[in-house]
């Protein structure tokens, strides 16, 4: 959490609400929302007053929902369920069926929630849909009214992608704009939750010792990988039109890469913070349609092995069009033309159905200008790494160079490090963020100009991918994606950083 959302979630300063989730029964509301809702009220964070009230077509009971949360809950809960906390988690549940395309249904949604003894008048509606159901929910709350924010507010939250490139993403907001003040709008990146990437922040402007060094005089190259074990999944529907470009790095990697890159703002307020992410996007060389090659990488996952056991590749996955050649594994190398950033290549890597579930971001150092040690035993030394692990583990470390003991002039690496490794801490992106809605505090949400620069850095390759339909690199599953990828690099002393321990890409 940022310092200023720590000091809110320990006041706990929210206001009752109800909290309307569209498409309760899908991936993400089953997978993601409702545990975090139970884990918040596992861990006493949510005030008594928060009622919950599932949306979705079934003609299911309050009760019926409530077992179904429960299955949910059995399966995705940390450490399981607390039949105790489900006791009183299962108060605050409520079941409303209706369908998205149809205004009635909103009708009756209002009428119900006229009755303020139980649904607080203060609404947050949580959009877990698909983007192209976005526009019946939005306009169905406008013709009902329940937009309006007579007695108590109302805030909307979006869920990624926000829009499919940077035209639909400027309709899209246009249209929300009509009806909604940007007060009211949460666009969501559940990366901007997790706790290591706030300490992004803090490891960057609650010391001192980085700030001379982080720069293009002492950092020759910084990568970003994000590697998932996982494949699509049961998501093939959505994910076969969007692919890995969209759907990792036009979201949560170019904010990353904002994080790493941004100058300190002047406070932490919502905009101040946002303000300097969007300086970094918008410094961002623009990649022509002749570089695409240069600056952009894509492949796709082919049969193989992940933990010894065979699984399918991407085109055997249920719904994927036949011959699709959407990208499940995207690279890109970016430069951001500053003045504290000139000349240094960030590379950004994503991919399903890698080797290990890994989000690492690599800082390498250049070398020691002089090689004192060439005539030496030592010859070319080691050049100083920062890592910064956000999953699976939390881990922030450096690696330096010190002589090993002995006769000889001989060096081995030796880490920094500090893990964070106290699991009854944790708390999940998700969980920070739903507080913070309810909190009202939008600087971990998006602000459209952020989304919309982040479209056009990667709208150019979209559209260069697009016309090339005819080939697409492949890589077995269970590896680290094709090798070609490194052809990204500008040298041969750079070569893709996997993992915290190991270094070499096969390993
Ligand atoms: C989502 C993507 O936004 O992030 C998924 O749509 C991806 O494809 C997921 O698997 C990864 O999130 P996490 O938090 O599990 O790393």
């Amino acid at each position: 959490m940022t310092p200023s959302s720590i000091t809110h979630h320990n006041k706990l300063v929210t206001e009752p609400c109800t909290l309307i989730i569209f498409g309760v029964t899908g991936h993400l509301s089953r997978n993601k929302l409702l545990p975090a809702l139970y884990h918040l009220e596992e861990a006493s964070r949510l005030p008594d007053e928060v009622t919950i009230v599932g949306f979705g077509r079934r003609d299911w009971s309050n009760e019926q929902w409530s077992e179904e949360v429960k299955h949910a809950l059995r399966e995705h809960a940390r450490g399981g369920l607390d039949d105790t906390v489900f006791a009183r988690f299962t108060q605050r549940l409520h079941f409303q069926q209706g369908d998205l395309q149809d205004e009635s249904s909103f009708e009756d949604l209002k009428k119900r929630l006229e009755n303020i003894d139980v649904f607080p008048v203060n609404h947050i509606f949580y959009l877990a849909i698909r983007p192209q159901d976005y526009n019946y929910a939005t306009r169905n709350l406008v013709v009902s009214g329940l937009h309006k924010e007579h007695n108590g507010y109302c805030r909307l939250v979006i869920e990624k992608p926000f829009g499919h490139d940077l035209e639909s993403s400027e309709v899209l907001n246009t249209q929300l704009h009509k009806n909604f003040k940007e007060e009211q709008l949460y666009r969501i990146d559940h990366y901007l939750g997790k706790d290591t990437v706030q300490n992004i922040l803090v490891f960057r402007f609650a010391n001192l010792l980085l700030e001379p060094l982080w720069n293009r005089n002492y950092i020759d190259h910084v990568q970003i990988t994000h590697a998932e074990t996982a494949g699509v999944g049961g998501r093939s529907h959505y994910y076969d039109s969007a692919g890995a470009l969209r759907d990792m790095i036009q979201s949560h990697l170019l904010q990353m890469l904002a994080l790493v890159a941004m100058e300190p703002p002047a406070n932490l307020d919502a905009n101040a913070l946002r303000d300097e992410k969007v300086k970094v996007l918008r410094s961002i060389r623009p990649i022509s349609h002749n570089a695409v090659n240069m600056h952009a990488f894509r492949a796709q996952y082919a049969t193989g092995h992940i933990d010894d056991e065979a699984v399918p590749g991407y085109l055997d996955e249920q719904d994927v069009a036949h011959g699709s050649t959407t990208e499940t594994f995207a690279a890109m190398k970016l430069y951001i033309d500053n003045w504290r950033w000139k000349g240094v290549p960030f590379f950004l890597r994503t991919g399903k159905r890698m080797k290990q579930d890994n989000f690492l971001v690599s800082i390498r150092f250049k070398r020691p200008p002089q090689q004192l040690f060439k005539d030496t035993a030592l010859q070319q030394m080691e050049p100083n790494w920062l890592l910064i692990n956000i999953q699976p583990e939390d881990c922030l470390r450096i690696e330096m160079q010190v002589k090993k003991s002995g006769l000889e002039l001989e060096t081995q690496i030796t880490q920094l490090e500090a893990c964070s490794c106290d699991n009854t801490q944790k708390i999940d992106a998700y969980e920070a963020l739903l507080l913070e809605v309810m909190e009202g505090d939008q600087s971990q949400f998006l602000r459209f100009d952020e989304v919309s620069w982040a479209w056009k850095i990667v709208d150019p390759v979209l559209r260069s991918w697009m016309e090339e339909q005819d080939y697409i690199h492949t890589y077995p599953a269970g590896t680290w994606g094709p090798d070609v990828s490194s052809r990204l690099f500008d040298s041969n002393d750079q070569f893709w950083r996997n993992k915290l321990d190991a270094k070499n890409c096969d390993t």
